[in-house]
Protein backbone atom coordinates (compact mmCIF):
# COMPACT_ATOMS: atom_id res chain seq x y z
CA UNK A 1 0.00 0.00 0.00
CA UNK A 2 1.42 3.78 -0.57
CA UNK A 3 -0.15 7.18 -0.42
CA UNK A 4 -0.24 8.23 -4.42
CA UNK A 5 -3.40 8.24 -5.12
CA UNK A 6 -5.90 9.78 -7.58
CA UNK A 7 -8.10 12.76 -5.84
CA UNK A 8 -10.43 14.65 -8.08
CA UNK A 9 -9.10 12.74 -11.23
CA UNK A 10 -5.75 13.69 -10.31
CA UNK A 11 -2.54 11.81 -8.93
CA UNK A 12 -1.77 12.90 -5.62
CA UNK A 13 1.37 12.26 -2.91
CA UNK A 14 -0.61 12.45 0.06
CA UNK A 15 -2.06 15.22 0.54
CA UNK A 16 0.07 17.02 -2.23
CA UNK A 17 -1.15 17.30 -6.01
CA UNK A 18 1.54 16.00 -8.67
CA UNK A 19 0.36 18.86 -11.37
CA UNK A 20 1.22 21.40 -8.52
CA UNK A 21 4.53 20.10 -7.69
CA UNK A 22 5.77 19.59 -11.27
CA UNK A 23 4.94 23.39 -11.42
CA UNK A 24 6.84 24.09 -8.92
CA UNK A 25 9.99 22.13 -9.20
CA UNK A 26 9.92 21.19 -12.54
CA UNK A 27 10.40 17.64 -14.25
CA UNK A 28 12.02 15.29 -14.50
CA UNK A 29 12.04 14.80 -10.60
CA UNK A 30 11.44 11.97 -7.82
CA UNK A 31 8.65 12.43 -5.54
CA UNK A 32 8.82 10.21 -2.09
CA UNK A 33 6.24 10.05 0.62
CA UNK A 34 6.92 9.91 4.09
CA UNK A 35 4.00 7.85 5.60
CA UNK A 36 4.54 5.25 2.89
CA UNK A 37 8.25 5.05 4.21
CA UNK A 38 6.63 5.25 7.84
CA UNK A 39 4.24 2.50 6.92
CA UNK A 40 6.48 0.19 5.11
CA UNK A 41 9.45 -0.03 8.30
CA UNK A 42 5.91 -0.22 10.69
CA UNK A 43 4.67 -3.23 9.07
CA UNK A 44 8.16 -5.01 8.70
CA UNK A 45 8.61 -4.25 12.46
CA UNK A 46 5.19 -5.79 13.19
CA UNK A 47 6.23 -8.97 10.60
CA UNK A 48 9.09 -9.54 12.45
CA UNK A 49 7.70 -9.22 16.47
CA UNK A 50 7.04 -12.62 15.70
CA UNK A 51 10.65 -13.51 15.78
CA UNK A 52 12.64 -14.35 18.57
CA UNK A 53 15.48 -11.51 18.52
CA UNK A 54 16.79 -10.70 22.45
CA UNK A 55 15.75 -7.73 24.63
CA UNK A 56 16.58 -4.78 22.03
CA UNK A 57 14.47 -6.59 19.57
CA UNK A 58 15.92 -6.87 16.17
CA UNK A 59 18.43 -4.22 14.47
CA UNK A 60 17.05 -3.10 11.29
CA UNK A 61 19.84 -1.44 9.21
CA UNK A 62 18.25 -0.04 6.23
CA UNK A 63 20.49 -0.53 3.31
CA UNK A 64 21.57 3.09 2.08
CA UNK A 65 22.26 2.31 -1.38
CA UNK A 66 18.33 2.16 -2.14
CA UNK A 67 18.05 5.70 -1.68
CA UNK A 68 21.04 7.30 0.26
CA UNK A 69 19.37 10.96 -0.31
CA UNK A 70 19.90 12.53 3.61
CA UNK A 71 16.44 13.48 3.96
CA UNK A 72 15.05 9.71 3.50
CA UNK A 73 18.19 8.62 5.87
CA UNK A 74 16.88 11.57 8.13
CA UNK A 75 13.25 9.96 8.18
CA UNK A 76 15.27 6.36 9.16
CA UNK A 77 16.95 7.81 11.75
CA UNK A 78 14.02 9.29 13.06
CA UNK A 79 11.82 6.22 13.42
CA UNK A 80 15.39 4.19 14.87
CA UNK A 81 16.21 2.27 11.98
CA UNK A 82 20.04 1.99 11.15
CA UNK A 83 22.20 1.63 8.46
CA UNK A 84 23.90 -1.02 5.91
CA UNK A 85 26.53 1.05 4.02
CA UNK A 86 28.88 -0.43 1.40
CA UNK A 87 31.35 2.95 1.23
CA UNK A 88 32.89 5.29 3.69
CA UNK A 89 30.32 7.72 1.44
CA UNK A 90 27.20 6.14 2.51
CA UNK A 91 28.56 5.62 6.05
CA UNK A 92 29.12 9.57 5.68
CA UNK A 93 26.20 10.05 4.44
CA UNK A 94 24.12 8.39 7.25
CA UNK A 95 25.95 9.51 10.18
CA UNK A 96 25.17 13.20 8.97
CA UNK A 97 21.59 12.20 9.05
CA UNK A 98 21.40 11.54 11.97
CA UNK A 99 21.98 7.27 12.46
CA UNK A 100 24.16 6.55 15.46
CA UNK A 101 27.36 4.77 14.56
CA UNK A 102 26.88 1.79 16.40
CA UNK A 103 23.15 1.27 14.54
CA UNK A 104 25.50 0.98 11.27
CA UNK A 105 26.72 -1.90 9.65
CA UNK A 106 29.31 -1.91 7.31
CA UNK A 107 29.19 -4.29 4.15
CA UNK A 108 31.03 -4.97 0.76
CA UNK A 109 33.54 -6.41 -0.89
CA UNK A 110 36.22 -4.10 -1.19
CA UNK A 111 36.58 -1.98 1.68
CA UNK A 112 39.85 -0.16 1.89
CA UNK A 113 41.83 -0.12 4.63
CA UNK A 114 41.35 3.69 4.94
CA UNK A 115 37.78 3.17 4.48
CA UNK A 116 37.87 0.38 7.67
CA UNK A 117 39.91 3.22 9.34
CA UNK A 118 37.38 5.72 9.22
CA UNK A 119 34.36 3.02 10.04
CA UNK A 120 36.57 1.88 13.22
CA UNK A 121 37.26 5.76 14.57
CA UNK A 122 33.59 6.75 13.92
CA UNK A 123 32.32 3.65 15.95
CA UNK A 124 30.54 1.46 13.39
CA UNK A 125 28.74 -1.58 15.22
CA UNK A 126 29.40 -4.52 13.07
CA UNK A 127 31.71 -5.40 9.92
CA UNK A 128 30.32 -7.81 7.61
CA UNK A 129 33.90 -9.26 6.43
CA UNK A 130 33.66 -11.49 2.87
CA UNK A 131 37.26 -12.54 2.56
CA UNK A 132 39.94 -13.80 4.94
CA UNK A 133 42.07 -11.23 3.26
CA UNK A 134 39.66 -8.68 4.32
CA UNK A 135 39.76 -10.15 8.30
CA UNK A 136 43.39 -9.95 7.86
CA UNK A 137 43.22 -6.32 6.42
CA UNK A 138 40.59 -5.40 9.19
CA UNK A 139 42.82 -6.64 11.79
CA UNK A 140 45.98 -4.99 10.97
CA UNK A 141 44.24 -1.16 10.62
CA UNK A 142 42.32 -1.80 14.10
CA UNK A 143 45.60 -3.29 15.85
CA UNK A 144 47.13 0.07 14.59
CA UNK A 145 44.41 2.32 15.77
CA UNK A 146 44.10 0.26 19.39
CA UNK A 147 40.71 -0.96 18.91
CA UNK A 148 39.04 -4.15 17.93
CA UNK A 149 36.72 -4.84 15.34
CA UNK A 150 33.18 -6.18 15.90
CA UNK A 151 33.02 -8.91 12.89
CA UNK A 152 30.83 -11.09 11.06
CA UNK A 153 31.74 -13.33 8.23
CA UNK A 154 29.16 -12.78 5.53
CA UNK A 155 28.74 -16.45 4.62
CA UNK A 156 28.09 -17.68 0.53
CA UNK A 157 25.87 -20.59 1.17
CA UNK A 158 25.46 -21.24 -2.48
CA UNK A 159 21.50 -20.66 -3.22
CA UNK A 160 20.32 -19.62 -6.23
CA UNK A 161 17.53 -16.78 -5.24
CA UNK A 162 15.45 -17.11 -8.54
CA UNK A 163 16.25 -13.37 -9.33
CA UNK A 164 17.47 -11.41 -12.03
CA UNK A 165 21.34 -12.43 -12.12
CA UNK A 166 22.68 -9.36 -12.05
CA UNK A 167 21.29 -8.72 -8.30
CA UNK A 168 21.64 -12.42 -7.20
CA UNK A 169 24.58 -12.70 -5.11
CA UNK A 170 24.27 -15.96 -2.80
CA UNK A 171 25.55 -18.42 -5.75
CA UNK A 172 29.38 -20.07 -5.04
CA UNK A 173 29.91 -18.30 -8.96
CA UNK A 174 28.72 -14.75 -7.33
CA UNK A 175 31.76 -12.73 -5.56
CA UNK A 176 30.24 -12.19 -2.86
CA UNK A 177 30.92 -13.82 1.17
CA UNK A 178 33.32 -16.90 1.99
CA UNK A 179 31.70 -20.39 0.81
CA UNK A 180 30.04 -21.98 3.36
CA UNK A 181 31.77 -25.06 3.15
CA UNK A 182 35.14 -23.64 4.46
CA UNK A 183 33.75 -21.18 7.10
CA UNK A 184 34.26 -23.29 10.49
CA UNK A 185 37.98 -23.19 9.03
CA UNK A 186 37.87 -19.64 8.09
CA UNK A 187 36.01 -18.48 11.50
CA UNK A 188 39.20 -20.68 13.40
CA UNK A 189 41.72 -18.20 11.53
CA UNK A 190 39.70 -14.96 12.29
CA UNK A 191 39.43 -15.93 15.94
CA UNK A 192 43.51 -15.89 16.15
CA UNK A 193 43.77 -12.31 14.98
CA UNK A 194 44.22 -10.10 17.17
CA UNK A 195 42.35 -7.02 16.08
CA UNK A 196 39.04 -8.47 15.29
CA UNK A 197 36.23 -10.39 17.66
CA UNK A 198 34.12 -12.51 15.26
CA UNK A 199 30.68 -12.36 17.02
CA UNK A 200 28.00 -12.80 14.41
CA UNK A 201 27.27 -14.65 10.91
CA UNK A 202 26.06 -12.73 7.84
CA UNK A 203 24.40 -13.87 4.73
CA UNK A 204 22.07 -11.90 1.58
CA UNK A 205 21.33 -13.97 -1.04
CA UNK A 206 20.11 -11.07 -3.77
CA UNK A 207 17.49 -8.81 -3.81
CA UNK A 208 13.98 -8.23 -5.24
CA UNK A 209 13.13 -11.86 -4.21
CA UNK A 210 9.55 -13.21 -4.55
CA UNK A 211 10.15 -16.74 -3.35
CA UNK A 212 10.67 -17.39 0.19
CA UNK A 213 12.05 -21.10 -0.41
CA UNK A 214 15.29 -19.44 -1.07
CA UNK A 215 15.88 -17.16 1.66
CA UNK A 216 14.45 -20.04 4.15
CA UNK A 217 17.46 -22.69 2.61
CA UNK A 218 20.00 -19.61 2.81
CA UNK A 219 18.83 -19.24 6.66
CA UNK A 220 19.12 -22.62 7.73
CA UNK A 221 22.66 -22.75 6.45
CA UNK A 222 22.88 -20.10 8.93
CA UNK A 223 21.67 -21.80 11.70
CA UNK A 224 23.52 -24.91 11.09
CA UNK A 225 26.78 -22.74 10.68
CA UNK A 226 25.95 -20.53 14.21
CA UNK A 227 25.54 -24.60 16.22
CA UNK A 228 28.68 -25.51 14.70
CA UNK A 229 30.61 -22.46 15.55
CA UNK A 230 29.53 -22.23 19.09
CA UNK A 231 30.14 -26.12 19.55
CA UNK A 232 33.69 -25.00 18.26
CA UNK A 233 33.91 -22.56 21.38
CA UNK A 234 33.19 -19.20 18.99
CA UNK A 235 31.00 -16.59 20.95
CA UNK A 236 28.11 -15.88 18.41
CA UNK A 237 25.40 -12.78 19.12
CA UNK A 238 24.35 -11.84 16.64
CA UNK A 239 22.75 -13.11 12.79
CA UNK A 240 22.18 -10.84 10.01
CA UNK A 241 20.04 -12.25 7.34
CA UNK A 242 20.53 -9.45 5.18
CA UNK A 243 17.56 -7.78 2.88
CA UNK A 244 16.30 -8.36 -0.66
CA UNK A 245 12.38 -9.15 -0.04
CA UNK A 246 10.46 -7.96 -2.85
CA UNK A 247 7.62 -5.29 -3.94
CA UNK A 248 5.13 -5.31 -6.13
CA UNK A 249 6.20 -3.63 -9.44
CA UNK A 250 3.42 -4.94 -11.69
CA UNK A 251 0.33 -5.27 -10.41
CA UNK A 252 -1.23 -8.05 -12.75
CA UNK A 253 1.58 -10.19 -11.42
CA UNK A 254 0.98 -12.16 -7.77
CA UNK A 255 2.41 -9.71 -4.91
CA UNK A 256 5.68 -10.78 -3.62
CA UNK A 257 5.56 -12.21 0.20
CA UNK A 258 4.77 -10.10 2.94
CA UNK A 259 6.36 -9.15 5.67
CA UNK A 260 4.16 -10.83 8.07
CA UNK A 261 4.95 -14.27 5.64
CA UNK A 262 8.80 -13.63 5.84
CA UNK A 263 8.72 -12.70 9.76
CA UNK A 264 6.42 -16.30 10.09
CA UNK A 265 9.04 -17.99 7.85
CA UNK A 266 12.01 -16.13 9.96
CA UNK A 267 10.42 -17.01 13.38
CA UNK A 268 10.23 -20.35 12.69
CA UNK A 269 13.79 -21.29 11.13
CA UNK A 270 15.67 -18.92 13.82
CA UNK A 271 13.73 -20.41 16.68
CA UNK A 272 16.44 -21.17 19.31
CA UNK A 273 19.20 -19.48 18.08
CA UNK A 274 19.43 -16.88 20.34
CA UNK A 275 21.17 -14.25 18.82
CA UNK A 276 19.96 -10.34 18.05
CA UNK A 277 18.34 -10.60 14.43
CA UNK A 278 19.91 -8.54 12.19
CA UNK A 279 18.00 -7.29 9.05
CA UNK A 280 19.25 -4.91 5.95
CA UNK A 281 15.90 -3.73 3.80
CA UNK A 282 16.54 -1.36 1.24
CA UNK A 283 13.75 -1.67 -1.68
CA UNK A 284 10.57 -3.08 0.69
CA UNK A 285 10.95 0.93 2.92
CA UNK A 286 11.16 2.35 0.17
CA UNK A 287 10.51 1.23 -3.07
CA UNK A 288 6.84 1.54 -3.44
CA UNK A 289 7.55 4.82 -1.43
CA UNK A 290 8.74 6.75 -4.37
CA UNK A 291 7.90 7.20 -8.08
CA UNK A 292 9.61 9.63 -11.09
CA UNK A 293 7.66 12.00 -12.69
CA UNK A 294 8.11 13.14 -15.95
CA UNK A 295 7.00 15.14 -18.68
CA UNK A 296 5.59 14.00 -22.12
CA UNK A 297 7.94 16.15 -24.72
CA UNK A 298 5.93 14.40 -27.87
CA UNK A 299 4.32 11.66 -28.89
CA UNK A 300 5.52 10.31 -32.36
CA UNK A 301 4.00 7.89 -35.02
CA UNK A 302 5.72 4.46 -34.70
CA UNK A 303 5.29 1.53 -37.63
CA UNK A 304 3.58 -0.48 -34.53
CA UNK A 305 2.76 1.71 -31.65
CA UNK A 306 3.20 5.56 -30.90
CA UNK A 307 6.35 6.35 -29.43
CA UNK A 308 6.33 8.29 -26.32
CA UNK A 309 9.07 10.64 -25.19
CA UNK A 310 9.37 11.70 -21.96
CA UNK A 311 11.31 14.22 -20.54
CA UNK A 312 12.92 11.46 -18.27
CA UNK A 313 15.80 9.09 -19.61
CA UNK A 314 17.71 6.23 -18.72
CA UNK A 315 19.98 8.44 -16.99
CA UNK A 316 16.99 9.33 -14.46
CA UNK A 317 16.08 6.04 -14.01
CA UNK A 318 18.59 3.48 -15.03
CA UNK A 319 16.26 -0.15 -13.82
CA UNK A 320 14.55 -0.66 -17.48
CA UNK A 321 17.63 -0.28 -19.33
CA UNK A 322 19.99 -2.56 -17.01
CA UNK A 323 17.95 -5.24 -15.89
CA UNK A 324 14.68 -4.99 -18.43
CA UNK A 325 12.30 -3.65 -15.42
CA UNK A 326 9.03 -3.42 -15.45
CA UNK A 327 7.76 -0.07 -13.93
CA UNK A 328 4.30 0.89 -13.80
CA UNK A 329 3.17 4.38 -15.99
CA UNK A 330 0.51 6.17 -15.00
CA UNK A 331 -1.06 9.25 -16.43
CA UNK A 332 -0.98 11.62 -13.27
CA UNK A 333 -4.42 13.28 -14.63
CA UNK A 334 -5.91 10.19 -16.47
CA UNK A 335 -8.62 11.05 -19.28
CA UNK A 336 -9.89 7.51 -19.00
CA UNK A 337 -8.82 6.42 -22.61
CA UNK A 338 -5.97 3.74 -23.00
CA UNK A 339 -3.69 3.04 -25.98
CA UNK A 340 -0.44 0.82 -26.58
CA UNK A 341 2.92 2.94 -26.62
CA UNK A 342 6.11 2.56 -26.64
CA UNK A 343 7.62 5.03 -24.11
CA UNK A 344 11.38 5.99 -24.36
CA UNK A 345 13.32 9.00 -23.04
CA UNK A 346 15.50 11.53 -25.27
CA UNK A 347 18.67 9.75 -24.78
CA UNK A 348 20.73 8.96 -27.36
CA UNK A 349 20.38 5.31 -27.38
CA UNK A 350 17.66 2.34 -28.57
CA UNK A 351 18.34 1.25 -24.69
CA UNK A 352 17.10 4.39 -23.68
CA UNK A 353 13.49 2.69 -23.50
CA UNK A 354 11.26 2.75 -20.65
CA UNK A 355 8.70 0.49 -22.37
CA UNK A 356 7.93 -1.21 -25.63
CA UNK A 357 4.00 -1.63 -26.42
CA UNK A 358 2.45 -1.28 -22.97
CA UNK A 359 -0.83 -0.98 -22.79
CA UNK A 360 -0.98 2.47 -20.38
CA UNK A 361 -3.43 5.46 -20.23
CA UNK A 362 -3.45 7.24 -22.88
CA UNK A 363 -1.48 10.86 -23.48
CA UNK A 364 -0.54 13.29 -25.43
CA UNK A 365 2.04 16.01 -25.88
CA UNK A 366 2.35 18.25 -22.07
CA UNK A 367 0.76 15.59 -19.85
CA UNK A 368 2.91 14.21 -16.78
CA UNK A 369 3.21 10.36 -16.39
CA UNK A 370 3.74 9.00 -13.12
CA UNK A 371 6.86 5.89 -12.60
CA UNK A 372 5.66 3.89 -9.51
CA UNK A 373 7.60 1.72 -7.54
CA UNK A 374 11.07 4.12 -8.40
CA UNK A 375 11.98 5.14 -4.64
CA UNK A 376 14.66 2.11 -4.50
CA UNK A 377 17.23 1.85 -6.84
CA UNK A 378 15.93 5.65 -8.79
CA UNK A 379 17.53 8.43 -8.26
CA UNK A 380 20.89 6.92 -6.71
CA UNK A 381 21.70 4.85 -10.04
CA UNK A 382 21.38 8.37 -11.80
CA UNK A 383 24.10 9.79 -13.97
CA UNK A 384 24.21 13.12 -15.78
CA UNK A 385 24.98 10.96 -19.11
CA UNK A 386 24.22 13.27 -21.97
CA UNK A 387 25.05 16.19 -20.06
CA UNK A 388 21.44 15.95 -18.17
CA UNK A 389 21.51 17.42 -15.55
CA UNK A 390 21.11 15.30 -12.13
CA UNK A 391 17.54 14.20 -11.39
CA UNK A 392 16.16 16.38 -8.30
CA UNK A 393 13.95 14.76 -5.45
CA UNK A 394 11.17 16.15 -3.23
CA UNK A 395 10.14 14.94 0.28
CA UNK A 396 6.56 14.92 1.15
CA UNK A 397 4.92 14.74 4.35
CA UNK A 398 1.07 15.02 4.63
CA UNK A 399 0.53 18.56 2.92
CA UNK A 400 4.07 19.87 3.40
CA UNK A 401 6.52 19.11 0.84
CA UNK A 402 10.67 20.48 0.34
CA UNK A 403 12.52 19.88 -2.42
CA UNK A 404 15.70 17.37 -0.82
CA UNK A 405 18.21 17.61 -3.47
CA UNK A 406 17.79 20.43 -5.91
CA UNK A 407 18.20 20.15 -9.85
CA UNK A 408 21.97 21.46 -10.27
CA UNK A 409 22.28 23.79 -13.10
CA UNK A 410 24.06 22.50 -15.99
CA UNK A 411 27.07 24.90 -15.62
CA UNK A 412 27.65 23.49 -12.44
CA UNK A 413 28.48 20.13 -14.62
CA UNK A 414 30.39 22.14 -17.08
CA UNK A 415 32.80 23.79 -14.17
CA UNK A 416 33.26 20.63 -12.56
CA UNK A 417 35.62 20.05 -15.48
CA UNK A 418 39.07 21.66 -15.86
CA UNK A 419 40.55 23.14 -18.56
CA UNK A 420 45.12 21.95 -18.60
CA UNK A 421 47.10 25.15 -18.88
CA UNK A 422 48.01 24.22 -22.63
CA UNK A 423 43.60 24.56 -23.84
CA UNK A 424 43.07 27.47 -21.43
CA UNK A 425 43.76 30.16 -24.00
CA UNK A 426 41.67 28.72 -26.71
CA UNK A 427 38.63 28.55 -24.14
N1 LIG B 1 22.29 -6.03 1.99
C1 LIG B 1 23.23 -6.25 1.06
C2 LIG B 1 24.51 -6.83 1.47
C3 LIG B 1 22.97 -5.92 -0.28
O1 LIG B 1 23.89 -6.15 -1.21
C4 LIG B 1 21.72 -5.35 -0.65
C5 LIG B 1 21.43 -5.00 -2.02
C6 LIG B 1 20.79 -5.12 0.38
C7 LIG B 1 21.10 -5.48 1.68
C8 LIG B 1 19.44 -4.52 0.12
O2 LIG B 1 18.67 -5.30 -0.73
P1 LIG B 1 17.12 -4.97 -0.94
O3 LIG B 1 16.41 -5.17 0.37
O4 LIG B 1 17.01 -3.56 -1.40
O5 LIG B 1 16.70 -5.92 -1.99
N2 LIG B 1 20.20 -1.91 -8.28
C9 LIG B 1 19.39 -3.13 -8.18
C10 LIG B 1 19.42 -3.73 -6.80
C11 LIG B 1 20.80 -4.01 -6.28
C12 LIG B 1 20.78 -4.56 -4.88
C13 LIG B 1 22.17 -4.67 -4.34
N3 LIG B 1 22.26 -5.13 -2.99
C14 LIG B 1 17.98 -2.83 -8.67
O6 LIG B 1 17.71 -1.71 -9.10
O7 LIG B 1 17.13 -3.73 -8.69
Amino acid sequence: MNHFELRGGVMHVEDVSLPVLAAAVGTPVYVYSTATILRHIAVLREGLRQAESGPDGPWIAFAVKANPNRAVLATMARAGLGADVVSAGEMLRALAAGIPADRIVFSGVGKTADEMALALTHGVGQFNVESEPEAATLSAVATRLGMTARVAYRINPDVDAGTHAKISTGKSDNKFGIPYDTAVAAYARAAALPGIRVQGVAVHIGSQLTDLKPLEAAFERVGGLIGELRAAGHVIVTADLGGGLGVPYDPSHPAPPSPGDYGAMVARVTRGWNVRLMFEPGRLIVGNAGILLSTVVRVKEGSTSPWVILDAAMNDLLRPSLYDAWHDIRAVAPAGERFVANVVGPVCESGDTFATARPMDSVVEGDLVAFMTAGAYGATMASTYNSRALTPEVLVDGAEWAVVRARPPIETLIAADTLPPWLEEQA
